[in-house]
């Protein structure tokens, strides 16, 4: 299969020294995309800026912003992707304004900055790009998870909804290892016990084999 992979937070830029962003390592789409190399896949992986180094083989596109993240995707998808993985932490919100000098400090305590919505790239796949291979799409939720991963799933319109409990010790951002649960666009869900990010890459990959097989 030909797989395109996002990872990795995003960065908004508030002024030339500031950002907003998102708590992410990109460990987790970096290990999907690793797995997916070694079971002989191509690998597109659009990555924010991450500390950890790329699998070798995989064809690499370094994007800042949800913008460019965005824009990256409008123009890989449409080449001939079997599987689309989003895995990124887009960040939701970025400023309206970017200040083009430093925000300096007044007397006030307060600083108000007024954010507006980025494009939620994984929602407009099927319906603006005109995609129509297996999707996957991730949600980090801290409450109420399964609700909120079978809406995703379905206003998505994902194949499948990989969703992962923030705060539990020991797993989730910057850790090596993750616990998920998987939700599945026929309405079954599946766990995947806590367990090395490496291994769960490749867990997830023969999942995606087996939906690519069951669709063709
Ligand atoms: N995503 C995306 N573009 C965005 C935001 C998220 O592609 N602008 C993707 C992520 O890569 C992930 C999924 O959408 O696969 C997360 O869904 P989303 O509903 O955006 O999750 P949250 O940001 O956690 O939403 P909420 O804050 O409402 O929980």
């Amino acid at each position: 299969m030909k797989i395109l992979i996002t990872a990795g937070p995003t960065r908004e830029a508030i002024d030339p020294v500031r950002y907003l962003s998102n708590r992410s390592s990109g460990k987790m789409g970096y290990a999907i995309a690793a797995a997916a190399l070694k079971r002989g896949h191509e690998v597109v992986l659009i990555s924010g800026p991450v500390a950890i180094d790329a699998p070798e083989g995989a064809a690499v596109v370094n994007v800042v912003s949800a913008g460019e993240m965005l824009t990256a995707v409008q123009e890989r998808i449409g080449e001939g992707i079997d599987a689309a993985i989003f895995c990124a932490a887009v960040a939701d919100y970025r400023p309206v304004a970017l200040a083009t000098q430093k925000i300096k400090k007044d007397d006030s305590g307060h600083l108000t900055l007024t954010l507006e919505k980025t494009e939620d790239i994984l929602g407009s796949v099927r319906s603006q790009m005109a995609y129509q291979g297996l999707l996957v799409g991730f949600a980090a939720e801290t409450h109420d998870l399964e609700k909120h991963a079978r809406q995703k799933l379905s206003s998505k319109k994902c194949d499948l909804l990989v969703a992962n409990r923030v705060g539990n010790p020991g797993a989730g951002f910057d850790a090596d290892e993750n616990e998920l649960q998987l939700f599945f666009a026929d309405g079954h869900a599946e766990s995947l016990e806590c367990q090395p990010k490496t291994v769960l890459g490749e867990k997830l990959i023969e999942i995606i084999e087996k939906l690519g097989e069951a669709k063709t």
